[in-house]
């Protein structure tokens, strides 16, 4: 019997820290929060995806009276980008949200599991590292890629 630990790096930094291109991946993910259609939670994220054709497409998540109908920021964001511009390549994806009293959260907040595997898809099309740059207010955490967030993907070991 063998032990495995995975180790995740991850940079903790702040906007003012950022390279311009980041400091402008992040804020169309905070614009894009106020594109949110979250009658039912109150909880606004933005999600916002740098490709290698020097666009950015931007979603925010889209919620229905049938609960689970809705769709995440980040999937809304991939699925149209890549069905926009499918020779394209994922470069960065930005990711921001504003909670229930409106305001930008302190800490980020982190992909669901589903956005991970989805987003996941995309970085293997890539065929390189595709960095995730988490923005909250004060706090803002890079994962260099989306794989890193996903430990024991969908895969054969
Ligand atoms: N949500 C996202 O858009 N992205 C995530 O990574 C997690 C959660 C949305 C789904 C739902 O509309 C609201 O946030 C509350 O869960």
């Amino acid at each position: 019997m063998k032990n495995f630990d995975i180790t995740i790096p991850v940079i903790e930094t702040t906007f003012e820290e950022l390279t311009p291109q980041l400091q402008k991946l992040v804020a169309m993910a905070r614009k894009s929060t106020y594109r949110s259609y979250a009658p039912y939670s109150k909880f606004h994220v933005g999600a916002a995806i740098e490709l290698s054709n020097g666009e950015i497409i931007c979603g925010a998540n889209q919620e229905n009276a049938a609960y689970p109908s809705s769709l995440c920021a980040e999937r809304t964001a991939a699925y149209y980008a890549h069905a926009t511009y499918p020779e394209a390549t994922f470069k960065t994806i930005a990711i921001a949200a504003r909670g229930t009293d409106g305001k930008e959260l302190a800490n980020p907040i982190s992909p669901c599991g589903a956005c991970r595997q989805a987003l996941l898809e995309y970085e293997t099309l890539a065929k390189h590292n595709v960095p995730v740059v988490l923005a909250g207010e004060k706090a803002i955490y890079i994962f260099h890629s989306v794989k890193s967030l996903l430990p024991y993907c969908f895969s054969e070991f």
